[in-house]
């Protein structure tokens, strides 16, 4: 009995000797480990044969077993700490950070050509003195029409073919409509502020039209400069700069008597066709000229409306499309591509 367990512990220590040159890894040794000395481990089990032994014999073999069992507990942790290293070397060689690799793209955004002419334009204005205001998107006749001189029947609502939305302003019995323009937002300013008022309105504007030059919705910049001795030279001198600012020193700029019941004398404002140089293509029409804004000065009947001397104060106005300026400005064809949100479009500007 004695002598058998004797050889089977110097058998076990023989092949944990052999084992543990052959691990590769933390999961053998750990089986390993539990294999020979885990709770059924084979040197636990020779330790449990120690009971059947005489007394005398019960220390001699148990001493040979527990000699095994440390020695071979000294080199596992030994060994663990090796492989744990390994472990770790080769974890850090595979995920290790190459810094001449090239970053990742993260996709910069960019400016809707919308939001950039915008800004041209109140940068324009925004340097020689001018202030930027807003108004509703949703106004009442009186704003839209009435204020601005435009009667209840005046033939000249009808350019403006208008979204009319029900109900009534309060405390006026005003009908509700979008705003056709950017005009009403002149006499907002012009009821809440006294001269000099030197102020754009870029915002949204509605009307029911829908082609490829025109939008059911779409963008206009409202200027207006009221003061005492202003005079259609202030005009012509701002927005003839302006137009070049925008379109080229080289480009011609012309002032066509037109009409619109809000000034007087009214103005349509061309510049001269960026493709031909004037002498008429296919963008133009032939005629050499390209339409770009409505001006004019502040009709007496508007100054009056909002308590503004006319006799003390005079003004200009003008009111530009957004769409058109980006659509000349860029070469587009279709205005309803500013609208699809095609990244393939959007991402040239
Ligand atoms: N509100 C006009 C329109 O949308 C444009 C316009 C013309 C605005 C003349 C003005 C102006 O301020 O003076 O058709």
């Amino acid at each position: 009995m004695k002598e058998e367990l004797l050889a089977k512990i110097e058998s076990l220590r023989q092949d944990a000797t052999k084992a543990l040159a052959s691990f590769q890894n933390l999961k053998e040794l750990q089986e390993f480990r539990v294999h020979l000395l885990g709770k059924k481990g084979q040197l636990t089990e020779v330790l449990k044969g120690l009971s059947g032994l005489t007394p005398e014999d019960r220390p001699l073999v148990g001493q040979a077993a527990n000699q095994v069992k440390q020695d071979i507990e000294a080199r596992l942790v030994v060994l663990q700490k090796t492989l744990e290293a390994k472990d770790k070397e080769s974890l850090f060689s595979a995920q290790s950070i190459d810094i001449t690799l090239p970053g990742l793209d993260t996709g910069r955004g960019f400016r809707h050509p919308l939001s950039l002419v915008n800004e041209e334009i109140e940068t324009f204005f925004l340097n020689l003195g001018f202030s930027v205001y807003e108004g509703p998107d949703v106004e009442s006749d009186y704003y839209n029409f009435e204020a601005l001189n435009f009667p209840a029947d005046h033939p000249a609502r009808e350019m403006q073919d208008t979204f009319y939305i029900g109900g009534n302003a309060a405390p006026s019995p005003s009908p509700l409509l979008l705003r056709t323009h950017t005009s009403p937002v002149q006499i907002r300013t012009m009821k809440n502020q006294k001269p000099p008022i030197y102020m754009i309105c870029p915002g949204a504007v509605y009307r029911h039209d829908d082609d490829v030059t025109h939008s059911p919705m779409f963008h206009q910049v409202e200027g207006l400069m009221v003061d005492t001795h202003i005079r259609f030279s202030h005009l012509k001198g701002i927005l003839t700069l302006f137009c070049q600012t925008m379109f080229g020193k080289e480009r011609k700029v012309r002032f066509r008597p037109s009409f619109f019941p809000f000034v007087e004398p009214g103005a349509e404002v061309d510049i001269s066709c960026g493709l031909c140089n004037g002498k008429g293509c296919r963008i133009c029409g032939g005629d050499g000229w390209l339409e770009i804004l409505g001006a004019g000065m502040v009709h007496p009947h508007v100054l009056e409306e909002v308590k503004i001397d006319p006799k003390k104060y005079t003004g200009f106005a003008f009111g530009l499309g957004v769409e058109r300026i980006a659509m000349l400005k860029y070469g587009i064809d279709d205005i309803r591509l500013f609208y699809q949100s095609d990244l393939r479009f959007l991402e040239q500007f």
